[in-house]
């Protein structure tokens, strides 16, 4: 399966300059790496229509992606982005469940489940976040930790509706840190998670499981190359363009 990499933005950037990090990174990649890998950016909402312009104008092999979606598919619901309105963005794929927005804005797992729902009626492909915080993984629960949360995220989702499905394995004491996650030490939760879905008839083969947490160049391979990942969630070092683009060409 072809590998993944995302690079989450996060709340950085306005319009304009994210235009100029989207020209730094694809000047530097060579043709045809899309043949190879799946690049996804996820810049914040208000420069998402920028970036598609660019995107199609110049026909990049860059996919856009919105860091997170509504829970609401229309209504009274001040301040909220819509599944339907990033579908009309061009939007192909959506972040959600990512641990800063469970710990800043209190989302639940019965919020993700209902985003993954709408962004499914919406043909938007889910990167789906997991992780267990540094004080769940000292007690030994980040299997526990993870596996409940994909059961109520994935509670009651059609399963015709998923083609093309990213969980990324993010543990929480491991993001911006500068400290990774051993690879040996996020097998087992990615296993269990398999498994699951597995018994529940889930067609595994539309699922790629991605590493995030304090990805850099110097460790891109180590998860690259381990079986267990079929790509990266990639924060801080996605919009230092030089970096980025080291983690894409180590990645191919
Ligand atoms: P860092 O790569 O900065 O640790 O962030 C990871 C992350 O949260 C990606 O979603």
């Amino acid at each position: 399966m072809k590998k993944l990499i995302v690079g989450n933005w996060k709340l950085n950037l306005d319009h304009l300059e994210a235009i100029q990090l989207l020209q730094k990174i694809n000047y530097s990649l060579p043709d045809g790496i899309e043949t190879s890998i799946d690049i996804v950016i996820a810049p914040s909402h208000t420069s998402l229509r920028s970036i598609q312009t660019v995107i199609d104008a110049d026909n990049l092999s860059i996919q856009l992606s919105a860091q997170d979606v509504s829970a609401f598919d229309n209504g009274a619901f001040t301040g909220e982005v819509s599944s339907y309105q990033l579908k009309k963005l061009n939007v192909t794929w959506c972040i959600i469940g990512h641990s800063e927005r469970r710990q800043n804005f209190d989302e639940t797992d019965e919020i993700i489940n209902k985003k993954l729902s709408l962004l499914l009626n919406s043909e938007i492909k889910p990167i789906i976040c997991i992780g267990e915080t540094q004080d769940q993984r000292n007690a030994g629960k980040q299997v526990d930790v993870c596996l409940k949360q994909v059961q109520e995220i994935f509670k009651n989702i059609r399963k015709d509706r998923l083609h093309d499905v990213a969980i990324a394995y993010e543990p929480v004491w491991a993001i911006g840190t500068g400290v990774n996650a051993d690879p040996e030490d996020t097998k087992e939760v990615v296993k269990e998670v398999i498994d699951y879905l597995d018994s529940k008839s889930f067609d595994i083969d539309k699922f790629r499981f991605l590493y995030g947490g304090s990805i850099s160049p110097d460790n891109t391979e180590m998860y690259i190359n381990d079986d267990n990942f079929s790509g990266l969630l990639v924060g801080g070092n996605s919009i230092v363009p030089d970096k980025f683009v080291e983690i894409l060409l180590k990645s191919k």
